[in-house]
């Protein structure tokens, strides 16, 4: 299913001399004023790039970080305009307020085909507190609002939802890309579909482990929310990292997706050491053999194994965190070896893979398999959102019906 039936997208748009008000997400990396990943830049180009071909004076907004309402200058989208114009080889114009005379003047000055980057949208409190006042007059600079940031469209702002109240209302390219891949992966998903969740804390990712086991065949968990899984098993983990007072939820959670046939798959070996550093003194071990003074750090081979085996069964993966601490070697290893298997089943036509979430996009990274996967999202938070299940309010606000645009 595509989402061109609830939603109009650049092909329903006539922006010929129009002003368009195009929302990314160009909250990048950065570091000492330089970006560090420009992943997020590249994915609005073709977005940029329809507009300008068709002949619209695009008037580029986001958020970069959080000044909370102030104008923080080291939280200035300034440096994201260079950037931007290296990678479109065109001029990309700036303006110091993204309302205002001199956001009003710079648009004034725009010729069919250019681009104005405005700042901050965050430098205002009204964007964090969804305030109409705000979003009207972002909206006033404009014709029409093309959105292309889904992995802000979890933020109920003036930029992403209420500006929607105001013009006509386009979802961009990448914000189609991102809803089709996951609508493909979570809501008509190619069966069995399974997922692969890590990271830390249960009570991070409850909601989403609760949705998962509804809509998934298999969830294979990992990262130190598994440690909190064999614990509630009565298994001795030794000195992992766990969430103690979280037994009864694992133990609910494993009740819930037995009842709807979700397969559970848990660590059957597992990587230890005493510290987490690079590469320490490791074992190998069952999981009931873990020393009192070791921590899990990995799934062993034997589990990497298992998981290898259950991957070739699947025609749907989504995958969200890590298995391992991959920051540290070899802590990485069956993280790699899952990512490059996927990738491989991938390549073969054999698996629909689908990843998000930061440290995803650094562990796929890390295993150098980030474009061997059928779709990897830009999004962090707003991905987390949308596999727990939530109507993320940016999204909800593009549909059709959602269209009623109040006159200025
Ligand atoms: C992100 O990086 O996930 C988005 O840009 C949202 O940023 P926020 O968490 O500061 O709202």
């Amino acid at each position: 299913m595509t989402i061109q039936k609830t939603f109009k997208t650049l092909d329903d748009l006539d922006c010929k001399g129009k002003k368009v008000l195009l929302r990314g997400d160009l909250n990048v990396p950065m570091h000492d004023g330089k970006i560090t990943d420009t992943t997020r830049l590249d994915r609005l180009v073709p977005t940029i790039q329809e507009l300008i071909k068709k002949g619209a004076k695009v008037i580029l907004c986001s958020h970069f970080a959080r000044p909370k309402g102030k104008v923080v200058p080291e939280m200035s989208l300034k440096p994201v305009s260079k950037a931007l114009s290296s990678i479109l080889k065109q001029p990309v114009a700036f303006a110091n307020n993204c309302i205002g005379l001199n956001a009003q003047k710079a648009v004034n000055a725009l010729k069919d085909g250019d681009i104005l980057l405005l700042e901050n949208t965050r430098f205002h409190a009204g964007e964090e507190k969804n305030d109409p006042t705000l979003s009207k007059e972002l909206a006033s600079l404009a014709d029409v609002y093309v959105d292309d940031a889904f992995s802000s469209s979890h933020r109920a702002h003036a930029s992403t939802e209420g500006v929607t109240k105001f013009l006509p209302s386009f979802a961009g390219r990448l914000m189609e890309a991102e809803l089709n891949a996951l609508n493909a992966a979570l809501e008509h998903p190619e069966r069995p579909v399974g997922a692969i969740i890590g990271g830390s804390k249960i009570s991070t990712k409850l909601d989403l482990l609760s949705n998962m086991i509804n809509k998934v065949d298999m969830l294979i968990i990992g990262g130190a929310m598994a440690n909190t899984f064999l614990a509630a098993q009565g298994i001795k983990i030794g000195k992992s990292l766990q969430e103690a007072d979280m037994h009864k939820t694992a133990h609910d959670i494993m009740k819930k997706a037995k009842e709807k046939n979700c397969n559970i798959l848990l660590p059957i070996d597992v990587v230890v050491a005493t510290e987490l550093k690079n590469d320490p003194a490791t074992r190998t071990v069952d999981i009931k053999a873990i020393p009192d003074d070791q921590m899990i750090l990995d799934v062993g081979p034997k589990t990497v194994e298992l998981l290898n085996k259950h991957l070739t069964q699947l025609k749907t993966l989504i995958w969200n965190g890590p298995l391992g601490a991959f920051e540290f070697t070899p802590f990485d290893k069956a993280t790699n070896v899952i990512a490059q298997e996927a990738a491989k089943l991938t390549k073969a036509g054999k698996l629909k893979s689908i990843a998000g979430g930061g440290d995803t996009v650094s562990a796929l990274k890390h295993a150098g398999v980030i474009n061997e996967m059928s779709y990897v999202s830009t999004a962090g938070g707003a991905f987390l959102e949308w596999l727990e299940g939530k109507a993320l309010p940016g999204i909800v606000a593009l549909t059709t019906l959602a269209q009623e645009t109040i006159p200025l």
